[in-house]
C-alpha cells in the first residue's frame, strides 16, 4: 500500500530528528522546498549584490596590497553567489526565475547592502562587521538539514574567515593610526553597526519564517541568539581599540555575561527591507544593468547549445 502524505511527513521528520541530511532526490514537504528556495535564492542575491558597496572602492584602494585583498574578497562573493544559486537549482527552481524575482523586486536580499560605502574605512568595517555577522549566521547554516545548502556553507564559511580578518586588520590599523584614520574608523562604525545587527533578521517573536525553519532544522539557532553572540564578540573588541559602539544603551550584564544592546530601529529595518533604503534603487539598477549587459552571453550559449543538439541528432 502506498504511504500516505502523513506517513511520508512522519518519516521525513524522523529523518531530521536523526540528524540526517535531505538530498535533492529525497521526498520532502512542498513547504520545506519552498522555504529553502526562498531562503537560498535570497542568500545568493545577497552575495552578488553585496559585491557592489565594496566594488566601488577597488579602483580607489590606497595601495596595491589592499587592492589585491579587496579584489580577492569581491571575487569570493561572486563565487558564493554561484554556489548558492546552484544549491537552489537542486530544488527545482531555475536561475532565470530567481533573477527575475530579484529584478522585479519580488525577491529580497540582505538590507545591509542598501547602505552606501563612503570611505575606505567602510571596507574594513564591512569586512569585520558584515562578514563577521555573516559567519555567525552561516556557521549555523552549515548544520542545515538540506545537504546542498549545508555543504555550500562549509566552503563559504572558510572564505568568510579571510573576509572578516582582512577587515579587522584594517580597522585595527586605522584605530591605532593617525587622528584622521581614527575618525574615519569611528565614522564607519557609526554607520555600519546597526545595519550589521539587522542582518540577523527580526526578533524571534516577530519572525514569520523562523518557526518552520527551526522545526525543519533549516536554521538551528534563533535570530536573537545569533545577534547576541555577535554583540558579545564585537562590543569588547571595538571598545578595546578605543572605538565607541554607537549605542548609548549598550551595557554589560555581568550576571548573564551578555552585552545588552539598545533596541534596533525596526521602522528603518522594514523601510529598507521594503525598498526604501539609501541605495535600494541604485543596487537594483546596477544588477539590472549587469543582467542586460550579459544578454549576449546567454544568447551565445543558447545558440551553441541548440547547434550542438542539432549536430548530435
Ligand atoms: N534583509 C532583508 N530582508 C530581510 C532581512 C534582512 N536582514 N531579515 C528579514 N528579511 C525578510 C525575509 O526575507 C522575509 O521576507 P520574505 O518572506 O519575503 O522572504 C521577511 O523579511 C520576514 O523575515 P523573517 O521573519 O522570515 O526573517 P528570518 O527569521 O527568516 O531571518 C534572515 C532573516 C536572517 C536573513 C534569514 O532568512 C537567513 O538566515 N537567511 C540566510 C542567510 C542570508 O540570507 N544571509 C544574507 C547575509 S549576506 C551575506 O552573507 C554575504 C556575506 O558575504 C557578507
Amino acid at each position: 500500500m502506498e504511504p500516505t502524505e502523513a506517513d511520508r511527513l512522519t518519516a521525513f521528520e524522523a529523518r531530521l530528528a536523526r540528524g540526517e541530511k535531505i538530498e535533492p532526490g529525497d521526498w520532502m514537504p512542498e513547504a520545506y522546498r519552498r522555504q529553502l528556495i526562498r531562503m537560498i535564492s535570497q542568500h545568493a542575491h545577497s552575495e552578488v549584490i553585496g559585491m557592489l558597496p565594496e566594488g566601488a572602492w577597488i579602483t580607489r584602494a590606497p595601495n596595491l596590497r589592499q587592492k589585491l585583498v579587496l579584489l580577492a574578497k569581491v571575487q569570493d562573493e561572486a563565487g558564493h553567489g554561484q554556489y548558492l544559486y546552484h544549491a537552489a537549482e537542486t530544488l527545482g527552481t531555475t536561475r532565470e526565475a530567481m533573477i527575475a524575482a530579484l529584478l522585479s523586486g519580488q525577491a529580497k536580499y540582505a538590507s545591509v547592502f542598501n547602505y552606501p560605502s563612503l570611505s575606505w574605512a567602510d571596507i574594513g568595517m564591512i569586512g569585520w562587521l558584515v562578514d563577521g555577522a555573516a559567519i555567525l549566521n552561516q556557521t549555523m547554516l552549515a548544520r542545515c538539514s538540506y545537504g546542498p545548502y549545508s555543504r555550500a556553507m562549509v566552503r563559504i564559511c572558510m572564505e568568510e574567515g579571510f573576509h572578516k580578518k582582512q577587515g579587522q586588520e584594517m580597522i585595527i590599523r586605522y584605530a591605532r593610526g593617525t587622528p584622521r584614520q581614527r575618525t574615519l574608523a569611528q565614522d564607519a562604525l557609526n554607520r555600519w553597526w546597526w545595519p550589521a545587527l539587522m542582518m540577523f533578521g527580526p526578533h524571534d517573536s516577530a519572525s514569520t519564517n523562523s518557526a518552520d525553519l527551526l522545526r525543519w532544522k533549516i536554521k538551528t539557532r534563533t535570530n536573537d541568539e545569533l545577534r547576541q553572540e555577535f554583540v558579545n564578540e564585537l562590543a569588547p573588541d571595538l571598545q578595546a581599540l578605543g572605538l565607541a559602539v554607537p549605542d548609548p544603551a549598550l551595557q554589560f550584564d555581568a550576571t548573564a555575561g551578555n552585552w545588552i544592546s539598545g533596541e534596533l530601529d525596526w521602522d528603518e529595518f522594514w523601510r529598507v527591507v521594503k525598498g526604501g533604503g539609501p541605495c535600494n534603487a541604485e543596487r537594483l539598477a546596477a544588477r539590472q544593468k549587469a543582467h542586460d549587459d550579459g544578454q549576449w552571453v546567454r544568447e551565445a550559449l543558447a545558440a551553441y547549445t541548440a547547434r550542438s543538439a542539432a549536430e548530435a541528432a
